[in-house]
């Protein structure tokens, strides 16, 4: 049986890499998913390829007006969403500190984290008023656990998004709402030549690839995006979850885990 049967989820970021393989995930398991993006046209080639299972909406998670609109064309076009995944996000280049400038600190921050923010703002009064609880899924990152030279500002926005994870569980877990945070540690995704830091050649990667104990990575675009996004769909059909992809860290013993691979079998 299809474990998202009916479901309805919102994807932030589902244009293109993590995101996109999430909402094709979730389609093949029976949800209804909005595929939000700022790349309106890449978020309209997704959902045209998922069909009527999908309806796309272009949207800033850094612009509470989009945010809040964006639930609303959920709320309107499929009902109540029982899963909203921020996934939306961004890193400057891979650099030296002091030479990321304060515009794109900034970017990062509204992007990565006070995004999540706005779109807290946005669902739980309509996931309250359903009253029967719901699933937040926020992308993290190991880059927030164990940080990596010249990503600063980027390890720090996922740092928080780690720890508002945490934070958003232990409060909302007697709602009902479970609170998650998935920390991948690399895919082969738009955002990894920057992550890099340099060209992204098989030696250069190959390097990289070393810093990671199973040595190997993600290409959620073209490679088994399902098995990808396994964490985003079991993160929702059990919360105890412990699958061989995940070392779960206990959020709240009773309402939440988080899903931190640092071992690049995601
Ligand atoms: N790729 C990795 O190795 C890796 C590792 C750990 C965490 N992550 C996280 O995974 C998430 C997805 O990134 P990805 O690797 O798939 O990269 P990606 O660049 O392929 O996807 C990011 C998506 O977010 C969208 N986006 C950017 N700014 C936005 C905004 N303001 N509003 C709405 N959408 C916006 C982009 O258009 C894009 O479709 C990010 O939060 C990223 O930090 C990635």
């Amino acid at each position: 049986m299809s474990q998202l049967n009916n479901k309805i989820a919102i994807v932030t970021g589902a244009a293109s890499g993590f995101g996109e393989g999430i909402a094709h995930a979730y389609v093949a398991q029976g949800a209804k998913v909005v595929v939000a993006d700022i790349n309106g046209d890449g978020a309209r080639r997704v959902a045209d390829a998922l069909g009527a299972s999908a309806t796309a909406f272009a949207c800033d998670v850094s612009a509470r007006q989009d945010v809040d609109a964006m639930v609303q064309h959920c709320v309107n076009t499929f009902g109540v969403p029982d899963i909203v995944v921020n996934n939306a996000g961004m890193t400057h280049d891979n650099q030296p500190m002091l030479q990321v400038d304060e515009a794109t600190f900034d970017r990062v921050f509204a992007i990565n984290v006070k995004s999540i923010y706005y779109m807290t703002n946005a669902v739980l009064p309509v996931l309250r008023a359903r009253g029967t609880g719901g699933v937040i899924l926020n992308v993290g990152s190991t880059a927030g656990i164990r940080p990596r030279p010249g990503l600063t500002w980027y390890n720090a926005s996922k740092g928080a998004v780690n720890l508002l994870s945490k934070a958003m569980a232990v409060e909302l877990g007697p709602e009902k709402i479970r609170v998650n945070a998935i920390c991948p540690v690399m895919g082969l995704t738009a955002m990894f030549e920057q992550f890099l830091g340099m060209p992204d050649t098989p030696e250069n990667r190959a390097k990289f690839l070393t810093t990671i104990p199973l040595g190997r990575s993600r290409n959620p675009g073209t490679s088994r995006p399902r098995r990808f996004s396994s964490p985003a769909i079991a993160l929702n059909s059990s919360p105890a979850s412990s699958s061989p992809w995940t070392a779960a860290e206990p959020f709240d013993q009773s309402t939440s885990t988080g899903a931190c691979n640092e071992q690049g079998t995601f």
